[in-house]
């Protein structure tokens, strides 16, 4: 169980891949993880470690969907069911939100990572992770983690 508010800073993109990692063993579906913040504060290298640490692929089979929009991991097992990644960063309004599909997604409890999520807040009563992730000096990354419903 993630602890209502946590705050880590990384130094390093290999920190931040890990702690994704970590945080893959604390959550299972149905799950919304909202990942914000400005262009290059790690929220790929975040999902990266993230749904390589959920099990549905490896990490340099996870990429930025910022022109393909929408990513598809499945994952087999006990923790079977979807993985999906998506940008909104290039999504222009409600139409193209649409085109996504998402609200197909919604109807099966997976597990759905945003980036760019400030863009639009997508209609779904499952639990959220909303992670902000924030650039520092350097190579540092404040990264804060709050969960939202049961
Ligand atoms: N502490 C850190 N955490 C995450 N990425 C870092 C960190 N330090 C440096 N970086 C670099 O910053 C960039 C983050 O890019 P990316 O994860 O694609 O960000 P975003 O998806 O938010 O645009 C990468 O080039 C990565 O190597
Ligand atoms: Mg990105």
């Amino acid at each position: 169980m993630v602890p209502e508010r946590t705050e880590i800073v990384t130094q390093s993109a290999e920190e931040t891949l890990a702690r994704g990692q970590e945080l893959a063993a604390t959550i299972q579906a149905p799950l919304l993880v909202l990942l914000s913040g400005e262009l290059g504060s790690g929220k790929t290298t975040l999902a990266k470690g993230i749904i390589s640490g959920l099990g549905a692929a490896r990490e340099e089979d996870v990429t930025s969907p910022t022109f393909t929009l929408v990513h598809v991991f499945r994952r087999s097992g006990e923790n079977e069911g979807k993985v999906y990644h998506v940008d909104l960063y290039r999504v222009a309004n409600f139409h193209d939100l649409e085109t996504l599909g998402l609200e197909d997604v919604l109807t099966e409890p997976g597990i759905l990572l945003v980036e760019w999520s400030e863009r639009f807040r997508l209609r779904t009563d499952w639990p959220r992770l909303a992670i902000h992730l924030e650039h520092l000096e350097g190579n540092s990354r404040r990264i804060v983690i709050e969960r939202e419903g049961p």
